[in-house]
């Protein structure tokens, strides 16, 4: 692990038994509430994808928001919002996933991406992979290239990470929890 996975990984609070018991909770507020820590997350995503030519930041509702925000200004690339379904106003593309228990949705706006736009994913965590997947669909429905699908933390035993190279996404993942 880099200088960088270590430290953030450090400052990220684990909090056992929540929402359910059995669910160790990785709760970024605090990465985001030390001024050094969360300059160190978002520099690690910056020196990422420094010097390749990014169009947009598309960003996963809500926590991803945070992190795609401040790398799109960084980037200077355009900032993508992928929201729960119902939020978006104008013509959106929609993709369902699995949750644990039932379904949820994410919505994209069909004007979202130019084709052949590059894309750089991103948000909080990677657990079963099911927000990603549907995200990314959506990304690839409109002809846009994903050039990576970024995440501060991987659950790589919940398998998402795994089913995402199964679908030919390049994965960037700053830290993990075993
Ligand atoms: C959480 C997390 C990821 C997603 C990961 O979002 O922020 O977006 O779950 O889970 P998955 O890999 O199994 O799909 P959630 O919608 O719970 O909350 P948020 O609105 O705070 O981002
Ligand atoms: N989203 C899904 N699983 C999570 C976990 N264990 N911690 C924080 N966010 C999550
Ligand atoms: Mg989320």
């Amino acid at each position: 692990m880099d200088y960088f996975s270590e430290s953030i990984r450090q400052a990220i609070r684990t909090v056992p038994d929540w929402p359910k018991p059995g669910v160790q909770f990785r709760d970024i507020t605090t990465v985001l509430q030390d001024r050094t820590a969360f300059r160190k997350l978002i520099d690690a995503f910056v020196h990422r994808y420094h010097g390749e030519s990014i169009d947009a930041v598309a960003a996963v509702d809500a926590r991803g928001f945070i992190i795609g925000s401040a790398l799109a200004y960084e980037l200077n690339a355009g900032l993508v919002l992928v929201r729960k379904k119902g939020k978006l106003p104008f013509d959106t593309l929609v993709e369902d996933y699995e949750l644990e228990y039932g379904t949820a949705s994410v919505e994209l706006h069909k004007d979202a991406f130019k084709p052949g736009d590059r894309v750089v994913l991103v948000d909080d965590l990677i657990a079963t992979g099911g927000t990603m997947l549907a995200a990314s669909r959506l990304i690839r429905r409109i002809g846009a290239d994903i050039v990576e699908v970024a995440a501060m933390i991987d659950l790589p035993e919940l398998g998402g990470s795994a089913k995402l190279r199964e679908e030919k996404l390049p994965i960037y993942t700053v830290c993990a929890f075993e």
